[in-house]
């Protein structure tokens, strides 16, 4: 008989049973076929042994005097969630075996026990026991994935002091103890997914999925498949079933992210199933039953769209329910430094860079900057400037040109300075003594192909 080698020798066995011929020729058998075993008279001993020994599979006699397979079956099991019993049953014991499977047997074999019988079960529970040592794992890891993202989407990471930070921290604070639609407004980069993202990961339904669907990237007509999934055979492609981003969700939240520019035609859709909190799948009949917190966001002029027929009213009422605003970051100029030094601490820390502060004057650059692209651009300046800046502190002229505000406070710097051919000479010499002067790396740095930076080496004369 083939025997999965998986099994066969890692797994620590405890049979019980007595009457003594079954134990002889059943224990016998076991050993003889490479698996640990111990062996016990009666309930109370195997009991007694169970609680000194590592054990995976308890094999034991449902009759026995005393204290018989029902309750080893029950004691074992409070011991460990992770044993795994096979009853030994007479034919007369149907109802008993059966009462036992409900109290958590994983099998049962019949007496007379026929060996390749017992062997069969064995290599079932043991293949059942790493299933759910698998699924244990797994719900493990998850765990920790969602503690990572609840403490990396924890409110103290969204940094700002200003008074419109805190109000905005409040309003996350106050929503997400409750399961109310959320709708998060704010220019591109002010931070909304940070928001969104805070809200899920400090809410109850932390544990389920978290699915963002960025409405603008997706086809019109591939929407609805994306959205609600799809049964097999429902068109050409669909080879599959496959669940689509509602489902996905369920139990947790759908992000649905630019929600502006999502088409008046998905827009109905959309709106059936936030009505009717049922999905049906594309080419399917069963009605769906979803239970998802919405949380949609734009940085469109919503109200505007409504007026130009491009967004439906009904559907805004849905979602327009507990609005968060995130301002820009010109409106909150108190919060510029802060941001600069979380992101000058994160990026050295990637890079692995020794850059501990920012100068006075870089700083007064940066608040200086009206900063149209919000958080994202002044992340990346940071990032830009750690990678670029030589020394322990970053400097003006580790930031590209920000030319708003240069008229404006006059830094006394002459257009030639700024000039564009002048600061991607000195970007791109900075980046080759960065790396040793190795082209392909420097091109990566610079986030272009190798053959731009040659063009652009030669036309700077450098090298
Ligand atoms: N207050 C903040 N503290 C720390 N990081 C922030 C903050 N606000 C934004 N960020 C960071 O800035 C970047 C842009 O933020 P996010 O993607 O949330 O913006 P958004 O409003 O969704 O932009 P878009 O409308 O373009 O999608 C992200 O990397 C985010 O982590
Ligand atoms: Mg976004």
């Amino acid at each position: 008989m083939l025997i999965d080698p998986m099994i066969e020798n890692n797994l620590n066995l405890l049979v019980i049973d007595d009457e003594k011929v079954v134990q002889d020729s059943l224990v016998g058998f076991l050993q003889n076929m490479g698996y640990p075993v111990i062996y016990a008279a009666n309930g109370k001993e195997g009991i007694g042994i169970f609680k000194k020994n590592d054990i995976d599979i308890v094999i034991t006699d449902l009759r026995m005097p005393g204290f018989n397979g029902l309750d080893v079956l029950k004691t074992v099991k409070g011991f460990s969630s992770s044993v795994e019993v096979i009853l030994m049953t007479a034919y007369g014991d149907m109802d008993t075996a059966i009462a036992a499977m409900r109290a958590g047997a994983s099998d049962y074999i019949v007496k007379p026990i026929k060996l390749n019988e017992l062997i069969a079960s064995l290599q079932r529970t043991a293949r059942y026991q790493n299933l759910k040592r698998e699924k244990e794992l797994y719900r493990e890891k998850l765990n920790q994935i969602t503690a990572k993202h609840q403490e990396e989407f924890d409110l103290h990471n969204i940094i700002g002091e200003s008074p419109a930070v805190r109000t905005v921290k409040e309003l996350i604070r106050i929503v997400r103890a409750t399961d109310t639609t959320v709708f998060i407004r704010g220019e591109s980069g002010t931070g909304k997914e940070l928001v969104a993202k805070a809200v899920h990961y400090g809410s109850k339904r932390k544990a389920y999925p978290l699915i963002s669907l960025n409405c603008t990237s997706i086809h019109e007509t591939l929407l609805e498949s994306e959205l609600y999934g799809h049964e097999r055979g429902a068109f050409t492609d669909a080879k599959e079933m496959r669940k689509g981003q509602f489902e996905l969700a369920r139990g947790g939240t759908l992000f649905l992210d630019e929600i502006g520019d999502m088409s008046l035609q998905a827009q109905a859709k959309l709106l059936r199933s936030l009505e009717e909190k049922k999905i049906r799948r594309v080419g399917g009949q069963r009605e769906i039953d979803i239970d998802v917190r919405i949380v949609s966001a734009t940085n469109k002029d919503i109200e505007r769209l409504i007026q130009e027929n491009k967004f439906r009213e009904d559907i805004y009422y849905r979602l327009n329910v507990f609005v968060i605003v995130m301002p820009p970051l010109r409106e909150r100029k108190s919060d510029i430094p802060l941001l600069a030094n979380f992101f000058l601490k994160k990026f050295s820390r990637e890079t692995g860079k020794q850059v501990t502060g920012i100068s006075e004057d870089a700083l007064k650059i940066l608040t200086a900057y009206s900063f149209y692209g919000n958080v994202r651009e002044l992340k990346n300046l940071m990032e830009r400037a750690v990678i670029l800046c030589p020394g322990p502190e970053v400097l003006p002229k580790d930031f590209p040109p920000l030319n708003n505000q240069r008229r404006q406070f006059g830094l006394g710097l002459s257009e030639r300075d700024f000039g564009l051919d002048r600061i991607e000479k000195d970007i791109i010499e900075k980046a080759l003594r960065r790396v040793n002067f190795n082209q392909v790396k420097a091109a990566s740095l610079l986030g272009i192909s190798r053959y731009s930076l040659i063009r652009r080496l030669k036309k700077h004369n450098i090298g």
